[in-house]
């Protein structure tokens, strides 16, 4: 990768040989807040929603934010107040929401497996949908609701059957998979559901998968969901909105995913083509709104030539990053400031006793210990995803804005670590 441009990342870019986030140097944040640190670029994520905006100019569309790909406040926060409504999985997803500033009636929550306890909450925060995955849960929804003496706004995420191309566990919307109600079953569903006196039917949702860099999954799955509409309008339940997800991609290493205005543009003429332009839209990206708007700063702890490897310690580890271990996922590894000089090859790994605590493997690098270096593509997936294990505290994040550099989250103490244990005697 050619470290003056990184394709990808508009507001992360070298300024006079020095690493930049906006308008502040990462070497001066890493100083300051130490590292491992995350850093945002505000800029960057109102770019990536703009994008979204753009594609849905003139038309009913609700954007809300599938906030499990970083649920930090502060990063709530920027887009609660540009408008975005929330895609939540969990009860915990929805405190957030509300702790950030978000507007409950734009939540729509997600996942197959919530709880009572989590649907109350929901329904006396006033969310706006319940996207429902079971005939069981239908069944506890309306039972719940109606103890409350509720209606919940429902819709029913239904499994188009479509591959969306990418790794198996980031795959949702194929057979087999846990999630969502086979095409198949959903006319009979939806006659069910809208029998329910503690259910109001209002859409139908699907998600196929996330990382997905083609348009043609999105067509596919979007042709299903309106074959579905078609048959269940005609089965008499009126179908108010249509969520197609999340699971636009991002350039993490030359993916080359479409600009979310231009996939965008060709679902909307399919829409128009097929007769349901007017409806109101939904989606739940994720990963498109956050993932290149972070890096995660890290510092070189010891170099380790090896037999057949030469090793790069660095102080981030699976438990700060842990999409590579996971996915095997690629990110880019840069230096903040790059040196004069002929580079060796890595393997970038972290303190973490496992071999799969790697971050990034067979890596050209000029770096001596005390360095820095800046791990690209970090926004999502990573902070929400980290843990404790090896009771490593979790890092820091701090919100570029501009010149202004906010600290969003402190750096998690190894007291806070244990401070819900008690010892047995
Ligand atoms: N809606 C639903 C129902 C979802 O399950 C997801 C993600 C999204 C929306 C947002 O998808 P996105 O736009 O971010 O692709 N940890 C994995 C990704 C897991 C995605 C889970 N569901 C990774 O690091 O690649």
């Amino acid at each position: 990768m050619n470290p003056s441009s990184l394709p990808g990342h508009p507001f992360i870019a070298y300024q006079s040989g020095a690493l930049c986030v906006e308008q502040v140097r990462l070497s001066e944040l890493a100083r300051t807040h130490g590292t491992p640190l995350f850093v945002y670029s505000k800029a960057a994520m109102l770019s990536a929603l703009a994008a979204y905006q753009r594609g849905f100019a003139g038309r009913k569309a609700q954007i809300c934010y599938a906030m499990k790909a970083n649920s930090t406040l502060g990063v709530l926060q920027v887009f609660a107040q540009a408008g975005c409504g929330f895609d939540i999985v969990s009860g915990g997803e929805l405190a957030r929401v509300l702790a950030a500033g978000g507007d409950p009636a734009k939540v729509i929550f997600s996942g197959v497996g919530k709880t009572r306890t989590e649907m109350q909450q929901a329904l006396q925060a006033g969310i706006g949908c319940f996207n429902v995955e079971s005939a069981a849960e239908l069944d506890v929804l309306n039972k719940v609701a109606e103890s409350m003496g509720q209606q919940a706004c429902v819709s029913l995420r239904v499994n188009p059957n479509v591959d969306p191309k990418t790794h198996p566990y980031i795959s949702t919307g194929l057979k087999g998979s846990k999630f969502g109600v086979a095409h198949e079953q959903a006319v009979n569903f939806y006659q069910h559901a809208a029998r329910l006196r503690g259910l109001k039917v209002v859409g139908i949702d699907c998600h196929i998968g996330s990382q997905i860099t083609e348009v043609t999954p999105f067509l596919d799955a979007t042709d299903r969901m309106l074959d579905l509409v078609t048959q269940i309008e005609a089965a008499g339940v009126p179908i108010h909105h249509i969520d197609f997800g999340g699971g636009l991609g991002i350039n993490y290493n030359g993916d080359t995913p479409p600009e979310a205005d231009a996939l965008w543009a060709q679902l909307l003429a399919k829409l128009d083509a097929r007769g349901f332009g007017d409806r109101q839209l939904m989606i739940e990206p994720g990963r498109s709104l956050v993932g290149n708007s972070g890096v995660c700063l890290s510092e070189v702890l010891f170099l380790k030539p090896g037999e057949q490897k030469n090793f790069c310690i660095i102080d981030a580890a699976m438990n700060d990053l842990p999409r590579p271990a996971m996915y095997q996922a690629y990110h880019h590894i840069i230096p903040v400031h790059p040196r004069d000089g002929a580079a060796e090859v890595f393997d970038v790994v972290g303190p973490i006793c496992e071999s799969g605590d790697w971050i990034g493997r067979d890596r050209a690098l000029n770096v001596q210990p005390g360095d820095v270096l800046a791990v690209l593509s970090a926004g999502a997936y990573c902070m929400s995803m980290s843990s404790n294990y090896n009771t490593r505290g979790r890092a820091a994040e701090v919100l570029v804005d501009g010149d202004q550099v906010h600290l969003i989250r402190e750096r998690e103490s190894v007291l806070d670590t244990f401070k819900l244990e008690h010892l047995p005697i």
